[in-house]
């Protein structure tokens, strides 16, 4: 099994319907088969706080954008102190499924600072080394999701996430990869595999 000089945190972000979770399984079987040690955790959490989120998310606008974002972070909290934080001490490699850069850009599209959200996160995560945000036309999102046919429905939730994509735009730095995630799964799997292996196997002893 190769050995790592440290822990290394991937994450992966984008609004709903980029294929994200399918992504970050995709590569942690990828990475397993070259006998990495890999964990995946998701946000929100299993915590007590992610569960009221996932309950309280079936009940449309139950809970005000500030509750949301108070919720999220306590999650957070948990979610690095039991999870992430003992995870990248044994130099394990962790995939995670969503992380502040989700609060950021969908709280941050229900009208709260985002700087104020970044800044608030920041005080507490573990740094990630490397940040794939997926990304997608919010229709096709939508669709991707939902199904055709219903797309007048929606238009309120297209109009949010629209939002919330340009967050996710507006995030940059060397560790943050925005990919292209209309191109069809298995090209969006190789580009995102290729940048992980060579992070990775700078790391390896
Ligand atoms: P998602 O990853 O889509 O969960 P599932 O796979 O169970 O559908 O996340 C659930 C929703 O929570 C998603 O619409 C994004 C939202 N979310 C926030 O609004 N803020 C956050 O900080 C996080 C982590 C998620």
């Amino acid at each position: 099994m190769p050995k790592l000089t440290k822990g290394i945190l991937i994450v992966f972000e984008g609004i709903d319907g980029g294929g994200k979770t399918t992504q970050a399984r995709h590569l942690q079987a990828i990475l397993k088969e070259g006998e990495f040690e890999v964990l995946y955790f998701r946000e929100p959490s299993d915590s007590r706080w992610g569960k009221i989120i996932r309950e309280k998310s079936v009940e449309e606008d139950s809970l005000t954008p500030q509750e949301e974002l108070d919720l999220f972070v306590k999650d957070r909290r948990e979610n690095v102190a039991n999870n992430l934080s003992p995870a990248l001490a044994e130099k394990r490699i962790v995939i995670l499924d969503r992380y502040y850069f989700s609060t950021i850009a969908y709280q941050g599209a229900k009208g709260i600072d985002p700087e104020a959200i970044r800044m608030m996160n920041e005080s507490f995560v573990i740094a990630p080394d490397l940040v794939f945000i997926l990304d997608v036309k919010a229709d096709l999102g939508l669709e991707r999701i939902q199904g055709r046919g219903q797309r007048d429905l929606l238009f309120e939730r297209e109009d949010y996430l629209r939002k919330v994509r340009e967050l996710f735009f507006s995030f940059q730095g060397e560790h943050i990869f925005h990919i292209d995630a209309m191109r069809p799964p298995d090209v969006v799997a190789e580009d995102i595999g290729q940048i992980a292996q060579d992070y990775i196997d700078f790391f390896v002893e």
